[in-house]
């Protein structure tokens, strides 16, 4: 018999101590400590990529020639995967309840099973019925499709050495579990465990493995930080539910990018790819608007056009609001604060509420411009030509537009989309090709800028 014993073990970071603390030194949070009876192992633990005793060999002898990679079936899921799903990889599906989670890797198993054969979807959460009966809605009933409804890893194991799947999906870590510990599923302990066990399950059969995990409300993997360093792939799954949009990214990828994302629409069907989303982000959007602009991203290879929208409201109670959704809410303090200084315009007795369309969180610093632009237009009241102009440029806090990078790219798309101009900093506009043939409206400062749009 094995000896059991307690362990303590951070809830955020998963640091183990064997007494209780009131702060954890790996990841300074206060409180986040639970107890968890586990048992100590004997003998020689195998690792968790190779199985037991390898010998070190020679970088110059080990074969090499890429990674053999799978196709999901579906195009946005493997481009954010870097063109497929690695053999032997281990990912990490995490996202809000509801987002649609199963939805996507059910689709995907679906579609590897026409293509590759057997495949395994293990679920914790659900019974076998209410997966034939997503199966049915999705069209996602392939034949060499096997479902089962199992939480305990050693049985997952056996249904495994004996079906000898192409595919594997868990769904969800949380709700795995290894007899011999007797902490309960979804505990730091357990998840660790769990995950070790498919780590190496992947890596000596070489079927690659999807693993379904929770987050929190916070937005943070529910089980320890480590599970992230753990796996080869964090791929995040993220969009608001009361929109259909959905955004795949990836958080961390062993064999790609992390810039690429996957861009769905949930449908009841399922999800559906969205090959041209500046079309989707545009649908909605009127020709001149109070408020609203149409700014660019670069999101891995392509260039997205979304709509920023700004509403600056009188506020009576004294302390101004400043709300961001999809920016950054010190990026929307500095823009203000440059419009204050340089344009005048006096926003400390102002709401500012700042909303990007269609769930995106955008990153950088070129769609400043955008904001600033859109914020004055809707304190002035004035319309600006949203469907026409796209705006362009980062600001510095002398007021002057500076150039973004992969401009060209983002025109290009404008050009797509059936934009009139491009209103970009002078020192973008002059490196420009001359192949360009949407009109470009140089400025060198935000008043500048301001001018330029108010004449369009
Ligand atoms: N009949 C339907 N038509 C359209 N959309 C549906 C339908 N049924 C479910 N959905 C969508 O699917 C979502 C649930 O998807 P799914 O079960 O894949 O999410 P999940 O991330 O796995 O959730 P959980 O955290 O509960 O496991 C719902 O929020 C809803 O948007
Ligand atoms: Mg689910
Ligand atoms: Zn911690």
């Amino acid at each position: 018999m094995a000896k059991s014993k307690t362990k303590f073990f951070c809830t955020g970071c998963g640091y183990e101590t064997p007494k209780w603390m009131g702060r954890c030194p790996g990841c300074n949070e206060w409180n986040t400590f639970e107890e968890e009876r586990i048992v100590a192992k004997k003998g020689k633990q195998p690792s968790a990529t190779t199985g037991p005793s390898v010998k070190p060999v020679k970088i110059k002898e080990i074969k090499s020639g890429g990674y053999g990679r799978l196709d999901t079936g579906i195009r946005e899921l493997n481009r954010v995967l870097g063109g497929g799903v690695v053999m032997g990889s281990l990912s990490l599906i995490s996202g809000e309840p509801g987002i649609g989670k199963s939805t996507l890797i059910l689709q995907c198993i679906s579609n590897m099973a026409n293509k590759y054969g057997k495949a395994l979807y293990v679920s914790g959460e659900e019974s076998v019925e209410q997966l034939k009966m997503r199966g049915e809605r999705l069209d996602a009933i392939a034949e060499d499709l096997y479902i089962v409804s199992e939480t305990n890893i050693e049985v997952v194991e056996e249904y495994i050495s004996n079906l000898q799947p192409k595919f594997l999906v868990i769904d969800s870590i949380q709700t795995l579990y290894r007899e011999e510990l007797f902490s309960g599923p979804g505990s730091v302990s357990q998840v660790k465990e769990c995950v070790n066990n498919l780590m190496r399950i992947a890596k000596s059969t070489n079927i690659p493995i999807f693993i379904v995990a929770h987050v929190t409300k916070q937005g943070e993997l529910a089980g320890p930080r480590v599970l992230e360093h753990m796996v080869d792939t964090v791929l995040h799954f993220e969009g608001e539910r009361s929109m259909g949009f959905r955004i795949l990214r990836a958080l961390k990828n062993r064999f790609g990018t992390t810039s690429e994302i996957g861009v769905f629409e949930m449908a009841e069907e399922g999800l559906v790819e969205i090959f041209n989303p500046s079309e989707i982000f545009l649908e909605t959007l009127q020709e001149r608007n109070e408020g609203a602009v149409v700014v660019s991203s670069v999101e891995g290879t392509r260039p997205l056009l979304i709509e920023i929208q700004a509403l600056v409201t009188p506020n009576n109670i004294g302390f101004a609001r400043r709300t961001a959704v999809g920016i950054d809410r010190n990026r929307l303090n500095l823009i203000i604060a440059v419009l204050e200084k340089k344009i005048k315009v006096p926003l400390e007795n102002y709401d500012v509420y700042i909303n990007v369309v269609g769930g995106l969180k955008l990153e950088g610093t070129s769609y400043d411009l955008g904001v600033a632009v859109s914020i004055y237009s809707s304190y002035e009241g004035i319309d600006l030509p949203s469907k026409k102009v796209m705006v362009l440029g980062e600001l510095s806090l002398t007021g002057e537009i500076r150039p973004v990078t992969q401009a060209e790219k983002m025109i290009r798309e404008a050009e797509k989309m059936g934009f009139e101009a491009v209103l970009l900093s002078n020192r973008n506009k002059k490196k420009l090709p001359e192949s360009i043939k949407i009109k470009i409206l140089g400025v060198d400062d935000l008043h500048d800028a301001i001018e330029t749009l108010k004449r369009y």
